[in-house]
């Protein structure tokens, strides 16, 4: 990042930028997608592969004219502009930003059958998260993926995944739908993207798809900027070099594991996948805002998620012995009374 600033930060597209070649190559070899729509914030990106939908809906799919309908599940959380908030489920987000963007269906989550009834020959696309993160750290029941990309197929529907918060390592696979085998139409991705150090996300999807977007229908001012580039090519880079997914992977199971073997009588189960791990507590523990809040005076930053979900997402280069130190410091916490 720092080399880079001394070097060239902004060019608009049409000039000189000495990072996107490379970060479109890295990206897309470490993919497996042909290509790569370089955005800034995750709803942003989130925004982008909406529109893709759409226009893939009419141009492809042959949908009526301004009629396609994407479905997303309840319990969904994409990110807070008008539209994306149009189709969430929780009052929080989107009380008093009416009106909303229609063209959204919703339907539970990891239900198979409700996705089968809900598709309408205007569908073009389904958008969900491989595990809920601000839900609450929900994983769907085994296979939930596997149908849902198999549905998409059957049906000419569009399976897009929100990795924002579940890629490039984090459940330890470089997506959270690898668990499943399951490659989307379109992969979201952001948050990690950059290490966590410039906001830069991304679409990313086959050239048939991508494609559909022409020169001057679709950009942002800082989307590919050579900052973010870079960044965004040094944070790949980590991920390699540093192992971070099998660490995550590793550590994730033993952070856990650990954590469900905490006796305490306000934690009703502990899931999640690698380093993604929510502590749901029982409605008797009062809310995990007292925990969040107690972990915090010990040092450990820990967001509640729907009231009653601890998650604990730590860094992807967390080891043992400071799993170790955090849980020393967990544990007083989760066994107050
Ligand atoms: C799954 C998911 N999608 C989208 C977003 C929105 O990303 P941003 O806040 O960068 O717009 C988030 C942020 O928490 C997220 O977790």
């Amino acid at each position: 990042m720092v080399d880079q600033a001394k070097r060239i930060t902004l060019t608009s597209r049409a000039f000189h930028n000495d990072q996107l070649a490379h970060f479109y190559k890295e990206l897309s070899d470490l993919t497996g997608y042909e290509m790569v729509l370089p955005m800034n914030s995750g709803v942003e990106a989130v925004e982008s592969a909406i529109k893709l939908a759409r226009k893939w809906a009419y141009q492809t799919k042959g949908i009526p004219h301004y009629q396609a309908e994407i479905i997303t599940v309840e319990g969904n959380f994409h990110g807070r502009t008008i539209t994306v908030i149009s189709f969430s489920t929780e009052d929080d987000y989107k009380d008093g930003f009416g009106p909303f963007t229609p063209g959204f269906k919703n339907i539970p989550y990891g239900d198979v059958e409700e996705f089968i009834k809900a598709i309408t020959p205007h569908t073009a696309g389904i958008l969900i998260e491989p595990i809920q993160g601000e839900a609450g750290v929900i994983v769907p029941p085994a296979g939930y993926l596997q149908q849902v990309r198999e549905i998409c197929a059957q049906n000419q529907i569009l399976m897009i995944a929100d990795e924002i918060q579940t890629g490039l390592g984090r459940t330890g696979k470089l997506f959270a739908c690898d668990h499943e085998f399951v490659r989307p139409d379109m992969m979201i991705l952001g948050k990690a993207l950059s290490g966590g150090f410039y906001p830069v996300s991304a679409v990313l999807a086959d050239r048939q798809l991508m494609s559909l977007f022409k020169p001057g229908e679709h950009g942002s001012t800082f989307g590919g900027n050579p900052l973010g580039a870079a960044v965004a090519r040094a944070a790949i880079d980590v991920i390699k070099s540093e192992n971070l997914i099998q660490n995550s992977a590793e550590i994730g199971e033993y952070f856990s594991d650990r954590l469900a073997e905490i006796p305490s009588k306000h934690v009703k189960e502990v899931r999640g996948k690698g380093l993604l791990i929510g502590a749901e507590l029982k409605q008797s523990a009062g809310g995990g805002r007292r925990f969040a809040e107690a972990l915090q005076k010990n040092g450990i930053l820990v967001k509640e998620t729907h009231e009653n979900v601890l998650r604990f997402a730590p860094p992807l280069i967390i080891d043992r012995e400071t799993v170790d130190w955090a849980l020393e410091r967990i544990f007083p916490v989760l066994t107050m009374p």
